[in-house]
């Protein structure tokens, strides 16, 4: 699909989905990537020449201080936030080439976005947040509903299925959120300080569902400065300063 510019908004879900099989080089891709905002003549420069490769497969924790761009550099790889200059590769498709309809139905199916507010919709049920990204696939809503409750079931809490957000506990909204992220089986995890502001058994069940993810083979990009992450075995470990990122070494 990289490349082609006659891109149709009528094009199916299948056709639009990209496998993370060997043909793929690289999840995901940055070359010098800057994203600067504007506010009244005010610039700020949230990432500045940021460049980064991952492998499908990979394990990826990026930490740094607050306001140095790790939200918005998840939003750059995710396809919620454009680039000001540079190039964003996902899948070796390069995103920024097209339009959002095309970057909304490439979203669902290749990446899982764990927020870092969680951002479940607050008048749907957990069974029904967790589905809302499978709306693309024209399979039966009995079977959609199966698999939801099938990751609802992994993040423990199968028997919340019909509560609504605002009953459920911070913790256990973050648990939805990451069912969710799993809904259309994504080669790529983007997780947002998936753990700040959780109770110690809800962290560990979340760094749980990471590594499982990762062992899956899916590639896993996090932003947080939970050192039980960033020492995940195997984990390349980034630092964001001032939209600056380097590779510890
Ligand atoms: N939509 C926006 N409009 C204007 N400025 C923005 C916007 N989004 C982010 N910024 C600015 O870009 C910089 C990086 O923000 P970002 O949210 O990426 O930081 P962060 O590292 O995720 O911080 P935190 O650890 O607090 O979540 C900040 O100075 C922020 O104010
Ligand atoms: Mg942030």
């Amino acid at each position: 699909m990289a490349g082609d510019d006659s891109w149709d908004d009528d094009i199916p879900y299948d056709e639009v989905e990209v496998d993370d099989d060997e043909s793929v080089n690289f999840a995901v891709r940055l070359v010098d990537v800057s994203r600067n905002y504007t506010i009244g003549n005010r610039e700020i420069s949230a990432l500045r020449n940021v460049n980064l490769e991952i492998r499908p497969g990979e394990f990826v924790a990026v930490s740094g201080p607050s306001g140095s761009g790790k939200t918005t550099l998840l939003n750059v790889i995710g396809a919620i936030d454009y680039v000001t200059s540079g190039t964003v590769f996902v899948m070796d498709v390069t995103i920024g080439d097209y339009d959002e309809s095309f970057r909304a139905t490439f979203r669902l199916a290749n990446t899982g976005f764990i927020f870092q507010n969680y951002n479940l919709v607050s008048t749907l049920t957990a069974l029904e947040n967790v589905m809302f990204p499978m709306q693309l696939t024209d399979r039966p809503i009995k079977e959609l509903e199966e698999d939801a409750l099938a990751l609802l079931k992994l993040v423990k809490l199968d028997e919340r299925a019909d509560h609504l957000p605002w009953q459920l506990s911070a913790g256990e909204q973050q648990r939805v959120a990451i069912a969710r992220a799993l809904a259309n089986d994504p080669p790529i995890i983007l997780a947002d300080e998936p753990t700040a502001n959780l109770d110690a058994v809800s962290a560990e069940m979340v760094r749980d569902i990471l590594r499982k993810a990762h062992r899956d083979g899916k590639a896993v990009i996090t932003m947080t400065h939970d050192e039980k992450i960033v020492n995940t075995k195997g984990a390349k470990q980034f630092r964001m300063e001032n939209g600056v990122l380097t590779q510890d070494v």
